[in-house]
């Protein structure tokens, strides 16, 4: 053998890739920490895709674990060896390839037949249906509810037990409405109707997120859905029907006028005043969310006040200017939002 150059990096470089990938797959599954999981539905229509994604992998496992058998035989049985004869070759052989032809043609049958059954439950919704709309906007969620002539954004309530049809369209560019716990991921086309449909089957929160690229701020385009106790989902309409309510201390009172009499009114609506601009999220009852700038940030005062001084600086690239407001300014104008329950 030639003076260093030995067998043993060719071999070990393989073997090296087994810790490198081992820790590789524990820090990607560190990060799907407080995750929400597609693999952990929460509802009959997750469920039938989490069956669906686990009836394929136990489809291909067989059928990888064959071929990597198959192959490994193949290289140890027939590798060359000093002075073997070539074994029997088998092109032309009609019956090998008729079989190794028609038997995928069969798995991928059974894959299709399966994946459409899926797809057709998915989308099924029952005429009692509960309908919501989301409208994609760069980056946030118009939220509507028909039946109760309300809009919201970002967070999403619908009663537990409740099938509920979400009418999915956009504004803008194509975005992606998921929420993995809930539903699969649906498209939201431009001049397009597509639709989700969940049942929730526990009262929680679920975390929804934008599933296509729509811009520099698509993995800021979050939101919530809550799936409430229908007496609590009740009381929570009732509330989203009422106008705003009026602020009850000055600091409030104040930044109600500023709010009036500013750019606010251009691209916000709050039900019952003269602010009715369409462009960006509907305050009505803004301070009674949970969160802000699409599920970025806690909703508290401190963050709403952090948001209106530089929204740029919060969520660079979303469509509000930074206004270059004075600090009080900003103050009264968080107070008054917060006060909007
Ligand atoms: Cu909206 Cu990505």
């Amino acid at each position: 053998m030639p003076s260093g150059k030995t067998v043993w990096p060719r071999l070990a470089r393989p073997i090296m890739l087994v810790p490198a990938l081992a820790l590789l797959a524990l820090a990607a599954l560190a990060g799907c920490q407080g995750s929400p999981l597609a693999l952990n539905p929460q509802s009959p229509q997750a469920g039938s895709i989490s069956t669906l994604a686990w009836t394929l992998f136990f489809i291909a496992l067989p059928v990888f674990l064959l071929v990597e058998a198959l192959l490994l035989f193949t290289v140890l049985r027939f590798r060359n060896r000093r002075g073997a004869e070539e074994p029997p070759q088998i092109e032309g052989n009609r019956r090998v390839e008729i079989l190794w032809t028609a038997a995928p043609g069969v798995v991928l049958l059974i894959v299709l037949w399966v994946t459409f059954q899926t797809m057709a439950f998915v989308l099924e919704s029952p005429p009692e249906s509960m309908q919501v709309q989301v409208i994609g906007h760069r980056y946030w969620w118009e939220v509507k509810y028909p039946s109760g002539n309300f809009t919201t954004a970002n967070e999403i309530h619908v009663p537990v037990g409740q099938t509920v049809r979400v009418d999915l369209t956009s504004i803008d560019v194509i975005h992606s409405f998921w929420v993995p716990e809930l539903s699969g991921k649906v498209d939201m086309i431009p001049g397009h109707q597509n639709h989700a449909v969940f049942r929730a089957l526990n009262v929680g929160t679920y975390r929804g997120q934008c599933a296509e690229y729509c811009g520099v701020d698509h993995a800021y385009m979050g939101f919530l859905v809550f799936a409430d106790s229908p007496t609590t989902f009740a009381a929570w309409v009732q509330n989203e029907q009422q106008p705003a309510a009026q602020p009850t201390t000055a600091a409030a009172r104040q930044g109600q006028e500023l709010f009036a009499s500013s750019a606010c009114i251009g691209c916000h609506t709050v039900v019952g005043t003269p602010a009715r601009g369409v462009i960006g999220p509907d305050l009505t009852h803004v301070g009674s969310r949970t969160t802000i700038g699409a599920n970025l940030l806690p909703n508290t005062p401190a963050n709403v006040a952090r948001w209106i001084a530089d929204p740029q600086q919060v969520k660079p690239g979303n469509a509000m200017p930074n206004l270059h407001l004075r600090s009080d300014v900003v103050d009264k104008l968080a107070a008054y939002l917060e006060s909007l329950k």
